[in-house]
Order: structure tokens, then sequence, then C-alpha cells
């Protein structure tokens, strides 16, 4: 049983906690987080042992680690992990700053170091399903991608305020599903902005709603409809149209009821966090994470992958700034 080390006792490191506790090929051997009492807590609740960092890493002690800690950590701790020769799962971003994410990348590469990304979407059973059908070519040539992601409600100033701005913090994933739907490498980014929900977000000069076209190496044309607020919930949407067949993906609603009455038709709304419209997606990443421990490597996000959909959050910022589509065909694949 793969024994794991968590660095990151917080919102997404309970999520990943309580997954390994639940999944019979792994558990939870260390929480790892200068946080003394939510390191507690989780190793209380999901089993392990709280430890410092050195403790966790230490040789012979676990056989993988998530990096799941404030994003200003994961470029130190991945350095720190890369020559160990373990498995790792970290988190997005790997660094704020594109600079140290791709000095961090060439570390991991030179120590032969295997890292996968948390880009979780990618394991929701949905888009999954679209990736399987749109690469076994029953679609034809695709022609059109759609993605609609938006948030319930848009996050506190403070978390706004180290978060890296809306493209590096919420349409990396967006990013990712594109580059994941279309199997293919885009060539260029033209993104339009602007703050119209929270006047506190553009206080702090970020943006809050946004719509970003991609051009991929085949032409095919992707549209990505950005914002930080949906008045009905988590608004996860994917549209893929080919010259034989178009798929929807809609978004997951706590029921399937419908109730009819003299007003009309009323259906549940739409799942509100990240964690519980993509809990199935989190609980097969990490299934996935123990497969890729185990050298099966099929459609998982890799630390180049987690450098390719920044470096398209990058364009998409500069795009933003200057007004132009940006060119970003070599550097982001
Ligand atoms: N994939 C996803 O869906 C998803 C969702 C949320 C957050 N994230 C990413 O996960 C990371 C954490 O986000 P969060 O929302 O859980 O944040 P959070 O603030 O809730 O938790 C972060 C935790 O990391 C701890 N920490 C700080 N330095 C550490 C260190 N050196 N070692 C170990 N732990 C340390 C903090 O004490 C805190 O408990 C961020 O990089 C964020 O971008 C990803």
């Amino acid at each position: 049983m793969m024994r794991i080390a968590l660095f990151g006792a917080g919102r997404i490191g309970e999520v990943h906690a309580r997954n390994i506790a639940a999944n019979l090929r792994c558990r939870l051997a260390f929480v790892v987080d200068p946080d003394a009492d939510a390191a507690a807590r989780l190793a209380d609740r999901y089993g392990g042992r709280p430890v410092a960092a050195d403790t966790a890493m230490a040789a012979g002690q676990a056989d993988a680690f998530i990096v799941a800690s404030s994003t200003n950590t994961h470029a130190a701790l991945l350095n720190a992990l890369a020559p160990l020769g373990k498995p790792i799962l970290c988190e997005k971003p790997v660094s704020l700053d594109f600079a140290e994410a791709e000095a961090c990348a060439q570390r991991l590469d030179a120590a032969d170091a295997r890292c996968m990304m948390g880009f979780h979407r990618r394991y929701d059973p949905g888009f999954a399903e679209v990736r399987r059908r749109v690469q076994s070519g029953e679609a034809g040539r695709i022609f059109q991608l759609c993605i609609a992601s938006r948030s319930w409600a848009p996050p506190p100033p403070d978390y706004i305020r180290q978060s890296g701005g809306l493209f590096r913090d919420q349409t990396i994933h967006d990013f990712d599903v594109a580059r994941f739907l279309l199997g293919e490498p885009i060539a260029s980014v033209y993104a339009v902005g602007g703050c119209m929900i929270d006047e506190r977000i553009g206080a702090l000069g970020d943006i809050d709603s946004a719509m970003v076209t991609l051009t991929a190496a085949s032409g095919a044309l992707v549209c990505i409809c950005n914002g930080r607020f949906a008045a009905f919930g988590y608004d996860q949407r994917v549209e893929v149209f080919g010259t034989k067949a178009t798929y929807l993906v809609g978004n997951v609603s706590a029921d399937t009821v419908a109730c009819g009455t003299a007003d009309g038709w009323l259906s549940a709304r739409p799942k509100a966090t990240f964690a519980e419209r993509y809990r199935e997606a989190y609980e097969r990443e990490l299934d996935r994470f123990v497969d890729f421990a185990e050298g099966d490597e099929a459609d998982i996000a890799t630390h180049h992958d987690g450098l390719a959909a920044q470096a398209l959050a990058e364009a998409a910022l500069n795009s933003l700034q200057t007004r132009t589509p940006v060119e970003v065909f070599a550097r982001a694949g």
C-alpha cells in the first residue's frame, strides 16, 4: 500500500487526505504543515502522523508525495523532492513566477523526477469521455471548443491578493482542458477582460470576468468564458464541435429531480463549489496518481503540461495588457 506524505493541510489538502483515506491502494503516512493545528486535525481525521518536512522526506519513509501547500512553497518543495526518486503530485501552479516554474521543471527533468500536476478536470468522467471520443476520430475534424468556467461566488480579497490573478489561478485549468480535449498544441491567445462583478477585485488590480480565444495548431478555435461569479452555482460546461459530431458536457446538479407546477418546472441548481462539482474527478485523480506511481502515464498531466498551461496564462495576461493576439506556439505546446 503506497505511503503518501501530504504537504499542506488547507482546503485542497483536505480533499486529498479524504480521498487517500478512502482509497484502498494507498494510505496517509504523514501530514506536513507549519500550521500544527491544521496538520494534527487532518492526521486525526484521515490517519497518518503530523511531522516536520525532513521526517517525511527521510529515506524509507514515504513512497510518494503530494504538494498541496500554498503556491509560494511549491517550487522549493519540488526542488527538495526531485532527487528523492519518488512520484510527486503537485497542485497548480508550480510558481507564480514563470521563470521560476521553468527552472523548477528543468530541475525535475535533470533529476529524472516524475511529477504529476493537479489538473483534476482531466479525470472528470465527462471530460475524459469527450477526450476519448475526440481522439478516436468519431467526431471528424474538430473546429470549435467552447468552455464555460465560472465560480459561484468571488473569493475574498485575501485570496485574490496571493492568487496571481484570474488567468494564473482559474483559467489555467481551462487552458489545460483545452489542450487535453483537443490533444494538440495551442498557437495563439487573445484575451479580453475586466472587473464587472466585485469592485474589490478591481481595486487589487485583477479582473473578474474574461473571454479568451485560442487558436490551436490545426486551426481549431477555442473560446473560454471565465468569471468569478454565476448566479446559479458553479458553472462548468464544455461543447466540442466536430464535422461529424458535437459533444456537450453540462453542469452537474445536486440531484436530477425536476418538479413541475402551475408556475413551470424547477430543478436543483448546479453544485456550488469546486470540491463538490469535481468530487469524483479528485477521487479519480488520486487513483490515477497511484497508477502513475506504478508507471501508467496515459492522459496524466505532468509538470510539462503545468508549464504549457501556465505559458498560456502568461500569454493571456500579455494579450489583455497589449490588446493584441499573442503567438505562443514555440513556448506553450
Ligand atoms: N486543483 C484544484 O482544484 C485546486 C483547488 C484549490 C487550490 N489549489 C491549489 O492548491 C494550493 C493550496 O490551496 P488551498 O486553497 O488549499 O490553500 P490553503 O491556504 O487553504 O492551504 C494551504 C496550506 O499550506 C500550508 N503551508 C504553507 N507553507 C507550507 C509548507 N512549506 N509546507 C507544508 N504546508 C505549508 C498552510 O499552512 C496551509 O494550511 C494552491 O497552490 C492552490 O492554487 C488547487
